[in-house]
């Protein structure tokens, strides 16, 4: 075996506890598998006092110190799009270590620059952890699926949001009553917003988009939305017609410009997307003529982000493939974002109306002079007094058409909340 490959952990929580624990395990045959020696030199975390569960040697308080001492790869498990965590790896980098993360914030933010420091100093930095844990998708897009231009990529990519529209649907819960519980078990953040509002997933969804498209990773071209005013109704309706909810990250060529899109959508319920349950992940690729892929599995928790992590560091100590989205960052291109209203689906739709004489036709009326047709409908009454639920899916119509029949609807006194339009997945 050549010279030993030195190992730097920065970041003791989840995913760090669970690279200690599988390198102690394991690191024998990990060590086997990279031809060199496996060897952690140096931890840090922020509490040098806390029961951890595993030995620890080679402590430090300042993590950046692992940056600049003899290590080979550093590990950066703290999280956070700046702070610490980008100067950690941003000195690691410029120091000449191999870098790998699980850290999509950072990635999504900074993936760019931070390619161009890893390329320039001529180290890796490897993130198979931080889309869809431990789904091998980074290494499928990366170097797998590169024969054909890829069409689309759609995924599940969050497992709270999943876990929550799982039981929504299984118990005829609220989503704020789920969540609550999802909370009290420990699958939801006291703050939830990153989880629930989609932020999460569009991190995920911009770093796949630049390994599917060959773009600079673009948070700020994925359009957003989450699931909080996502209702009972709505997964009953879906069910209904046939079709489950699911917080899609849908990343997609359009007239040869990129759509990046995170919103609830209606899959088939014999879909393969529509089956992935509670905190899975999975993510169908479309890579056209080599056809469609589908990966499914743990998205997150100790054991699977750590199986990625570790993927990374035996590929590291093996010297395997060094381009950190699949293409040297000078040849990435600006992603072209498409205009979104364009993109066409089918729609349903949910309107929380006043049981009065006229509304439908009013609605019916908005719809047609925006475009809009309907191919079914469902009203359902309520006691007399409160607001009945009227449900349609539309026929295949451009996103455009649909927003500006809603804005014309929701103005009505009529009608007593905000319109819902989900798009259907083909
Ligand atoms: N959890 C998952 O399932 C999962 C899945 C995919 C990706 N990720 C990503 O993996 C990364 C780590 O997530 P995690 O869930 O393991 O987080 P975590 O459980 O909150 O652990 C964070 C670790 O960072 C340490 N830390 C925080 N601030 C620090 C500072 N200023 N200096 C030094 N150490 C500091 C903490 O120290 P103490 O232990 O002393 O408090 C802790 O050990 C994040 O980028 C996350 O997005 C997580």
């Amino acid at each position: 075996m050549t010279a030993t490959f030195k190992i730097a952990i920065a970041g003791l929580g989840t995913v760090g506890s669970g690279v200690m624990k599988a390198l102690a395990a394991r690191g024998e045959d990990l060590s086997r598998r990279a031809g060199r020696k496996l060897e952690i030199t140096g931890v840090s975390a922020r509490d040098r006092n806390k029961a951890r569960g595993f030995d620890i040697t080679g402590w430090t308080d300042d993590p950046l110190s692992l940056a600049k001492g003899d290590a080979d790869v550093v590990v950066e498990l703290i999280g956070g799009d700046e702070g610490i965590a980008r100067q950690l790896v941003e000195t690691a980098l410029t120091n000449k270590k191999h870098v790998v993360t699980a850290n999509k914030a950072l990635l999504a933010k900074h993936g760019l620059a931070l390619a161009q420091l890893a390329e320039k100093n001529g180290v890796t930095l490897k993130f198979e952890a931080a889309a869809a844990g431990g789904i091998p998708i980074v290494k499928a897009l990366r170097e797998g699926l590169i024969a054909q231009p890829i069409d689309a990529v759609k995924g599940i990519l969050n497992g709270t949001c999943n876990y929550i529209l799982t039981e929504m649907e299984s118990s005829g819960r609220s989503f704020d009553d789920v969540l609550k519980e999802a909370q009290a078990k420990g699958y939801a953040e006291a703050d939830p917003t990153l989880d629930v509002g989609g932020g999460d997933t569009a991190h995920k969804l911009a770093l796949l988009a630049s390994l599917a498209f060959g773009t600079v990773p673009d948070l700020n071209a994925v359009a957003v939305e989450g699931i909080a005013h996502i209702t009972p109704d709505d997964i009953a309706f879906a069910s209904e017609f046939g079709f489950r909810i699911k917080l899609l990250g849908v990343a997609k060529r359009i007239h040869g410009k990129i759509d990046q899109k995170v919103h609830p959508a209606m899959v088939r319920v014999r879909s393969a997307l529509a089956n992935v349950s509670g905190a899975a992940n999975g993510v169908l690729v479309d890579a056209g003529e080599a056809g469609s892929f589908f990966f499914s599995g743990r998205g997150a928790g100790e054991a699977p982000t750590a199986s990625a992590v570790i993927a990374d560091i035996v590929e590291a100590a093996a010297g395997g493939p060094s381009s950190v989205f699949g293409r040297p960052a000078a040849s990435l291109a600006r992603l072209d974002p498409a205009d979104g209203s364009r993109a066409v689906s089918a729609w349903y739709l949910r309107f929380e109306v006043l049981d009065v004489p006229g509304v439908l036709a009013s609605i019916a009326g908005n719809l047609a002079e925006a475009g809009v047709s309907i191919e079914s409908m469902i009203q359902r009454g309520r006691a007399p007094g409160e607001p009945v639920a009227i449900v349609m899916i539309t026929h295949e119509t451009a996103q455009a058409g649909v927003e500006r029949a809603l804005k014309a609807i929701g103005a009505s006194d009529k009608v007593r909340a905000r319109p819902c339009m989900i798009p259907m997945e083909a």
